[in-house]
């Protein structure tokens, strides 16, 4: 179906120099470059500003699947789920294709377009039979959105982490959206760590600094409240499943269950219980397909951090000192009262 071209909504705008002296000194990657989108706010990198409309206007299919989250909510466990309950459990294609090529990941773009102008001048410090491969890997990476996108196969699965307003509005009606949330204490601490492991942050600040730009909204696609908030609202939507991470890891059975209902797919006992082992973290870790560590090859990730982390809901507790859990207890309370909006209780 024709879907009307809309013009892009949300007015863009510099953040302050005060702003932009304090991300040239808590980041090592010289090319952080963020601007403000609409009344919220929300960060992005300024390539985003390109692709903005395209992206607004992309042509959803019935036969879309999104897997939409801020970053670190638990996106990777979501889209393996949420691909193996649609592939009828394919556990073999599973572990042999890598999640990003099973998932195109909508906005990478905007984090490597500045870095693979980079790479390429500097292409003859890669060894040479590497050159190929990161080159490719750099195209798809930076391939305008609407190009990339038109050349797939239905059904698509899409990764995102923009939030619900920067999407075609015409997507929880058209195709459908699995959205998961999760604690932003426990965001911001997974979020820290994943700007100090690509090489296209490479955050040099503690975590305290990372926590301030984090609840300040200084930090790409925050405000992370308004995104989940953005979700939330949709929530009863058909088309539109809202998870959290605590419960995921909490009850993974029971969400698998939700996923697959979702879906209008049913589950075995013996699929059920190799859908748990497949899922556990331990085999997630170890798992090359959904664990990013074939990025490595191509110089994108520092080398003391990894992508599949700790794992655990309420880790925030060890990195966050008494007045830094009591200015998050009120930022959140704060945030969400307008709204019945409630993250699961940690421990
Ligand atoms: P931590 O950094 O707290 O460990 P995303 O996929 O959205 O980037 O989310 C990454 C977070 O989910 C990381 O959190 C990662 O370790 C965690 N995670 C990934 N796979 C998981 C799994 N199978 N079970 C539990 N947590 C998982």
């Amino acid at each position: 179906m024709e879907q009307d071209h809309q013009p892009f909504p949300y007015e863009f705008e510099e953040m302050t120099q005060e702003e932009k002296d304090e991300n040239k000194r808590l980041y090592n990657y010289p090319k952080i470059d963020l601007i403000r989108m609409g009344p919220k706010g929300y960060v992005m990198p300024r390539a985003y500003k390109e692709q903005a409309e395209s992206i607004y206007n992309l042509p959803i299919r019935p036969s879309d699947i999104y897997v939409a989250s801020y970053q670190r909510a638990g996106t990777t466990l979501t889209q393996e789920l949420v691909w193996l309950l649609a592939n009828d459990c394919d556990f073999k294609t599973a572990l042999e294709v890598p999640i990003t090529h099973r998932y195109p990941f909508l906005e990478i773009f905007m984090f490597y377009i500045e870095w693979k102008k980079d790479r390429l001048a500097n292409i003859h410090e890669v060894e040479e039979s590497k050159r190929e491969h990161l080159i490719n890997a750099m195209q798809v990476m930076t391939q305008p959105v609407m190009e990339k996108l038109a050349s797939m196969p239905s059904p698509r699965y899409i990764k995102t982490h923009l939030p619900m307003c920067c999407l075609n509005p015409t997507i929880v009606d058209t195709a459908k959206v699995v959205y998961v949330a999760r604690d932003p204490r426990d965001i911001a601490v997974s979020s820290y760590h994943h700007a100090r492991l690509f090489v296209v942050f490479d955050f040099a600040g503690t975590f305290k600094e990372f926590w301030n730009l984090f609840k300040n909204n200084r930090f790409p696609m925050t405000p992370y409240l308004e995104h989940v908030k953005e979700a939330w609202n949709l929530r009863h939507h058909p088309n539109m499943l809202f998870l959290f991470y605590e419960e995921l890891t909490k009850d993974l059975k029971t969400s698998i269950n939700r996923v697959a209902d979702f879906l209008g797919k049913k589950v075995t006992e013996e699929q059920m219980a190799r859908l748990c082992d497949h899922l556990s973290f331990e085999n997630f870790k170890n798992n090359k397909s959904v664990n990013y560590e074939g990025l490595r090859e191509f110089g994108m990730m520092t080398k003391d951090e990894v992508f599949i982390r700790k794992g655990k809901a309420g880790g925030w507790r060890d990195y966050f000192d008494e007045e830094m859990s009591q200015q998050a207890e009120k930022w959140i309370e704060d945030n969400l009262k307008d709204t019945d909006l409630r993250f699961p209780p940690t421990k």
